[in-house]
């Protein structure tokens, strides 16, 4: 396909996207217009390989639980993660559900169990972690937690990453932490940098960060999510505790979040038209 036809069908795909009419979603001839009631616009596809992009393929499964139908999934990854919209413009946009990340303690300070959140979901590369729409929240009572992007190449660094970003929260007041109010008392929150290619939470677990003797805050918890859809609740802290704390484990606790593809060029990382190809 000559980079001004998929551009084409890119605009095609545009334009089905605004309408919530699966019959108008932009496919590859013969391909699977949606799955779950969520709308697969090209380059996503299903099934045959002639039916996505490289790096774009969703695969429609059994929810799992009785009567829950049928869901599109990010295909090649180790993990379920749920797709919630697809979209081509006025963004290119994916909306996915991603497990939350945490670590337990226990009243020693002990580390009894982690999950990074790494859930190898951006194999190809073609996702960014949009820092516009999303940010990063952390719960916990002692705790330092970041994300951290672009790995610096070779030579002796004072920092390995050429960003961090995270924030700190802290209380040994059981009554501090408070519905509504994320400002640093068992909740914080910051806006992250771009370029995030993964999700992957980096946690202390011991020394200056340690919650011996907090019994009443065991876990901490990380994510980013949709700006807007989430609201600290202080019983966010108790309710969500693993009751098996195997490493690494996912909890059952998710979070949607909102990451932008492109079709890349590998080097620069900037979009190709020659190798937009097909
Ligand atoms: C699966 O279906 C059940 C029942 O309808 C629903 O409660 C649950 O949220 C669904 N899970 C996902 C990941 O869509
Ligand atoms: C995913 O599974 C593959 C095949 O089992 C394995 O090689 C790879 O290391 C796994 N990746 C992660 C992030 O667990
Ligand atoms: C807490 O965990 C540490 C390390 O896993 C362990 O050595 C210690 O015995 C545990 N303490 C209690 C009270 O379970
Ligand atoms: C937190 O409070 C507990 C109970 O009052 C106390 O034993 C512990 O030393 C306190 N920890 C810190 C770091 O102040
Ligand atoms: C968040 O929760 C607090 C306390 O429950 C409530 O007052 C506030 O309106 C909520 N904010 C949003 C944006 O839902
Ligand atoms: C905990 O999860 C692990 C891995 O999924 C599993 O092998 C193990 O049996 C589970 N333990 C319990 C007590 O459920």
């Amino acid at each position: 396909m000559s980079p001004s036809l998929l551009l084409l069908v890119l605009l095609l795909a545009a334009t089905a996207a605004a309408s919530t009419d699966d019959s108008s979603v932009s496919v590859m001839p013969g391909c699977q217009r949606s799955c779950g009631g969520v709308g697969i616009p090209y380059p996503f596809g299903i099934g045959d390989e002639a039916c996505f992009r490289q790096g774009f393929e969703i695969r429609c499964m059994n929810n799992g639980s009785a009567g829950g139908g049928e869901i599109p999934v990010l295909a090649r990854t180790n993990q379920t993660i749920p797709v919630l919209s697809l979209s081509v413009a006025p963004l290119p946009e994916a909306r996915v559900l991603l497990p939350v990340a945490w670590q337990c303690f226990n009243s020693t300070g002990g580390r009894t169990g982690f999950y990074p959140g790494n859930v190898n979901f951006n194999e190809a590369g073609v996702y960014r972690v949009s820092n516009i729409y999303n940010e990063l929240y952390v719960l916990g009572c002692n705790t330092l937690i970041y994300v951290k992007g672009v790995k610096n190449q070779g030579g002796a660094s004072r920092f390995n990453y050429k960003f961090y970003s995270g924030c700190v929260s802290v209380t040994n007041d059981t009554d501090d932490p408070q519905d509504g109010a994320c400002a640093g008392l068992g909740c914080c929150h910051v806006d992250i940098p771009p370029g995030l290619t993964d999700t992957t939470i980096s946690m202390f677990g011991d020394g200056y960060w340690s919650h011996a003797d907090q019994e009443f805050c065991p876990c901490d918890y990380a994510f980013i999510v949709e700006k807007g859809s989430y609201n600290f609740s202080a019983s966010d802290l108790t309710t969500h505790v693993p009751s098996n704390q195997t490493t690494p484990q996912r909890v059952d606790w998710s979070m949607p979040l909102r990451l932008d593809w492109a079709i890349r060029d590998s080097d620069s990382g900037s979009i190709s038209c020659a190798q937009a190809d097909i």
